[in-house]
């Protein structure tokens, strides 16, 4: 049987066996996907080890950094976000690297949530690992603006000095920010520990403005509660942005596109 996998630590709770077992129930295709936990200080042993005989594989926390380091080869979309999320193994038993986060979310953004994205005056929170690997494909969208906004200024300037020729990016600190703004994408991690950056509710028009926190859990973040509390116009997590992104990686491993849409209604139904 075609063998894929997911590395992290901890993996114990991670929804990607779930999801990808759905999605080849759903495409009738024959493969297993199996959460590997991996040692902190030996991913590339690990994923050495499975790729023997292992066809693909997605990484999660903290390892996206060393997927990076152990491919032989990386699409453009990994090179830019300087991190990847999914493996393939290539005849010869080359490794190549993907990122597939951005274009997850993107599609979440649109097809699921159905915020527009072209014209819209984007802000983004956060300037980790997160934040880096959806900017060029939120820039891909066209929009009017981009603003990086992070607690460290000068990790959200190099960030925007790094996309700059792909579109209207800027960088500024969370003190700064006060013009209402159509669309807010909380890439921070602060929603972890049930912390909210110090952001100007003016930033919020009630009605228009619609926020996404990357993050999720049974009850809504600190960052959506927030913005629902200031009258946004559509507060959504991060939940189908995990599946999208999962969704990307098995179209890069098999071919085939499965249906986002079905799979995060139904871990909807099991979250609530
Ligand atoms: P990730 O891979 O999840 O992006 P990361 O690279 O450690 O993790 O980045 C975490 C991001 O969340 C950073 O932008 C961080 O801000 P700093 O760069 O200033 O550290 C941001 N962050 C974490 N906790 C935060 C908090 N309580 N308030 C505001 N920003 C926070």
């Amino acid at each position: 049987m075609d063998r894929y996998a997911v590395f992290g630590n901890p993996i114990g709770h991670s929804k990607s066996p779930l999801i990808h077992r759905m999605f080849a129930e759903q495409t009738g295709q024959q493969l297993s996907y199996e959460p590997i936990l991996a040692p902190l200080d030996d991913f590339a042993g690990v994923a050495r080890e499975f790729f023997r005989d292992g066809l693909g594989a997605n990484v999660t926390v903290p390892f996206k950094e060393d997927a990076y380091r152990l491919c032989d080869e990386l699409t453009e979309r990994a090179r830019r976000a300087g991190a990847v999320n999914t493996l393939s193994r290539l005849d010869g038993g080359r490794l190549r690297g993907d990122n597939t986060d951005g274009a997850g979310l993107v599609r979440d953004l649109k097809h699921n949530a159905g915020f527009p994205l072209a014209g819209q005056r984007i802000l983004l929170l956060g300037a980790g690992g997160a934040a880096r690997g959806v900017i060029e494909p939120l820039l891909a969208e066209r929009p009017a603006s981009l603003v990086i906004a992070n607690r460290t200024v000068e990790k959200a300037e190099e960030l925007a000095r790094l996309f700059a020729e792909l579109g209207p990016v800027a960088a500024c600190g969370f003190d700064w920010l006060e013009e209402e703004v159509d669309l807010i994408v909380n890439a921070t991690s602060a929603s972890l520990a049930g912390e909210l950056p110090p952001l100007a509710p003016s930033l919020i028009r009630p009605g228009h403005t619609r926020c996404y926190d990357m993050m999720y859990g049974k009850e809504p973040t600190a960052f959506n509660r927030w913005a629902a509390g200031l009258g946004a116009a559509q507060t959504v997590d991060g939940l189908g942005m995990l599946v999208e992104q999962a969704a990307e990686a098995f179209f890069v491993w098999r071919g085939v596109r499965p249906d986002g849409a079905a799979v995060l209604a139904e871990l909807r139904r099991q979250l609530a």
